[in-house]
């Protein structure tokens, strides 16, 4: 069979990002997926002096980057380099996703080739998809930790593109809370990998942090009790501690402490009751080596038979393979959209 060329946008916050993959069926075998371009141009310095992601801002450079990637990806093919279009239309920034929206709109009225809108959390989960070596484990039901800046999310993946989301945050995403805590200690956006480095020579015993909703029952988290017991502490301690770069690491490491017993064992307590087949681990926070071995290691220990299936590190961050490889499946459940009616969705969540 011949395979299916995907070219993928991706705008929805703060990363500019054209792919473009190439899909072979392979009739009863786990499809053969080749990764052709992958071109991610992150704004983190542009929006580094702002302290966060400035939505305005995020969408006026999206417009010369979109272009460029997009000339860079498709080269002298142009039009013949594809054979689908795939775009995120939610969620996310809305002025933002338009950016993106409107340049595949434009190709396909003008390549007349076939337009699919993604959801963005579809393509992170699509992400972990993306590793040859473990696609062949993918049995479903699968349970998906969906955890980025804007996400924390538990969603069961019952079959190609059919999802039940049964636990997400109430207030803070897992992210914003390594971004809003490092934020208080000074350090810089994003926090993540921040806390990540600080917590390697820090003491996470030093300082007890609340674990919100830890033991209600539900697969919800809450981070931002969490948040407001970082900001306390740290109000105390700066003035006090005789070391405050010590503290610094001490305090960091409690937060991710904090942050990942929570995560892993929300994510293992609903794996359980799911008796699903795999445990993904997708979005930019599973860039986190603490994470990723916890997370691990607990269900190589508490879920004998199940599959550890975290995404790849290039692709947990925003990038547009993983929109790719959503849109390959989108476009083989024939669900295409005409460039007339494509439209953004900040709001579309995931399994609803
Ligand atoms: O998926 P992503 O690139 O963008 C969104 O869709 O939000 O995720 C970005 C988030 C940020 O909050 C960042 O701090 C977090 O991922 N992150 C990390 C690490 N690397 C990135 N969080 C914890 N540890 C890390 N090493
Ligand atoms: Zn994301």
């Amino acid at each position: 069979m011949k395979p299916v060329r995907v070219l993928a946008i991706e705008t929805s916050c703060d990363e500019t990002a054209i792919s473009l993959i190439s899909v072979r069926d392979r009739a009863g075998k786990p499809e053969e997926v080749k990764v052709v371009g992958h071109l991610v141009s992150s704004q983190i310095p542009i929006h580094q002096k702002y302290g966060g992601v400035v939505p305005e801002v995020a969408a006026r450079s999206h417009v010369p980057e979109t272009v460029s990637l997009l000339t860079q990806a498709l080269g002298k093919k142009r039009m013949n380099a594809f054979d689908v279009i795939a775009v995120t239309r939610g969620p996310g920034l809305p002025t933002a996703l338009s950016v993106g929206v409107e340049a595949a709109r434009t190709l396909a009225w003008l390549s007349k080739k076939p337009l699919v809108g993604v959801n963005h959390l579809e393509g992170h989960v699509a992400s972990a998809w993306l590793d040859g070596h473990k696609r062949r484990f993918w049995q479903y039901p699968l349970l998906a930790l969906v955890v980025s800046g804007g996400h924390t999310e538990l969603v069961i993946v019952e079959a190609l593109g059919k999802y039940r989301l049964i636990g997400q945050t109430r207030d803070d995403a897992a992210g914003e809370a390594f971004d809003k805590s490092a934020k208080l200690m000074g350090l810089p956006y994003p926090g993540g990998p921040q806390i990540e480095k600080r917590a390697l020579q820090g003491d996470k015993t030093k300082f007890s942090l609340p674990r919100p909703m830890r033991h209600d029952g539900s697969f919800d988290f809450s981070f931002s009790g969490l948040k407001t017991a970082v900001r306390n502490t740290w109000d105390e301690v700066k003035t006090t501690s005789a070391d405050l770069e010590q503290t610094k690491n001490d305090l960091a490491a409690s937060v991710q402490e904090a942050i990942i017993e929570i995560l892993v064992e929300k994510t293992i307590a609903a794996a359980k009751a799911e008796r699903v087949k795999g445990v993904l681990l997708v979005g930019g926070v599973s860039a986190s080596s603490a994470l990723r071995n916890r997370l691990g290691a607990a269900v190589k220990k508490q879920l004998p038979g199940v599959h550890y299936l975290p995404s790849m590190r290039k692709y947990v961050t925003d990038n547009a393979a993983m929109i790719a490889a959503a849109g390959y499946w989108r476009y083989q459940l024939g669900d295409l959209t005409q460039w007339q009616d494509l439209d953004i969705d900040p709001e579309w969540n995931i399994g609803v």
